[in-house]
């Protein structure tokens, strides 16, 4: 008998849509699953100001397909000149879900992220006080510490003093991909929650740099070791509230990833639901797909979770994604698990 499941329509509580051709051509397949997504605001240049969200969502919107619901929900790229009252203004107004901190330096388009901290307490007491979340990308950038243990290093020296200094603030630690986050999170009952993605439950370090360095799945935080895989794949089928689907997916054009400098990022949008499906069933926790998918982002955010649904249907053959997509910009390889899927969503 085939096996179907249905599941409330999920979220993608951290996306990369860019802009332009890569926009048009990556969003029908966000849109094609999702219903929402958390729009990471790392463009050149980046979306600082409540404006410049609105004009980005408008874009995201006209590129929509005819017919597609799905809605951008957008965020602020936090700078230490982000000014507190546009802040307050766009959470009053509904257009702002949350704040992005980047470290400067971190990853993609993080130059003018923030370099000292401290430089924005006042940003986010005014984000405690107003209750809006901050989601963090959590890795220092020291370049003294190993990028293996930049995680766990941001954790120790920001991310804990910063809840301490502000203990009010809603805190989302966006791609957990270690032990250490994982316990850092469990260790807080409220306001602190992760997402986690779709790649870091599949691969470890050595898809990266076993056998030949393969660019592809280079994304940050980078993979770490099976035991944090581990840990992550735990964490997400558990059911536990406090972590949840963000893809985190990033499409690159092939020319930017196969660089002798090339970008980080996986583009997961395509096959995200098919893969997360074959993941929960190895862990015998296809019970909890719905809850890490669809339900825990929804209570983190205090939104209502989607009321139409999604199926996934486990077929016989195994469901063939394409290798790559072509985009304005260039083609753009999707996200190989290296092995065969037989979920297929619709
Ligand atoms: O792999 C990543 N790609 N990690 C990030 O933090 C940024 C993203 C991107 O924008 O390319
Ligand atoms: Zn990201």
């Amino acid at each position: 008998m085939t096996q179907t499941l249905t599941l409330r329509r999920p979220d993608d509580w951290h996306l990369h849509l860019r802009d332009g051709d890569m926009l048009a051509s990556v969003l029908p397949h966000s849109a094609n699953h999702f219903a929402r997504a958390i729009i990471m605001p790392n463009l050149v240049p980046p979306v600082v100001t409540v404006k410049q969200a609105l004009e980005y969502r408008d874009r995201i919107v006209a590129a929509l397909p005819k017919g597609a619901k799905f809605q951008p929900l957008m965020t602020l790229y936090l700078t230490e000149d982000t000014d507190p009252a546009d802040v307050t203004a766009g959470h009053a107004s509904g257009d702002i879900t949350a704040v992005k901190l980047y470290p400067a330096g971190a990853t993609t388009n993080s130059q003018s992220g923030v370099k000292n901290i401290e430089k924005v307490y006042p940003v986010l007491e005014t984000m405690a006080d107003i209750g809006l979340p901050l989601c963090v990308h959590g890795e220092v950038t020291n370049p003294e510490i190993d990028i293996f243990d930049r995680e766990a290093a941001f954790i120790d020296k920001v991310l804990d003093p910063l809840r301490r200094r502000i203990p009010g603030l809603k805190i989302l630690m966006e791609h957990v991909t270690t032990q250490q986050g994982v316990d850092y999170v469990k260790s807080v009952d409220e306001g602190l929650g992760a997402t986690l993605t779709t790649h870091h439950l599949i691969i470890n370090r050595n898809a990266i740099l076993a056998g030949g360095i393969r660019p592809h799945y280079y994304c940050l935080p980078v993979a770490k070791r099976e035991g944090h895989r581990l840990a992550l794949r735990q964490a997400a089928t558990s059911g536990d509230r406090r972590f949840f689907l963000g893809t985190d997916s990033a499409p690159h054009t092939d020319l930017l990833k196969e660089n002798a400098c090339g970008c980080a990022g996986c583009f997961t949008s395509i096959n995200t639901m098919s893969l997360l499906a074959h993941v929960f069933e190895e862990e015998n926790a296809l019970d909890n797909l719905e809850a890490f998918a669809s339900l825990n982002g929804p209570v983190f955010y205090g939104l209502e979770p989607n009321t139409d649904t999604i199926t996934l249907t486990k077929l016989d053959t195994p469901v063939k994604f394409p290798e790559k997509i072509e985009t304005g910009a260039g083609p753009v390889t999707v996200f190989d698990p290296m092995f065969e899927v037989f979920w297929a969503a619709a």
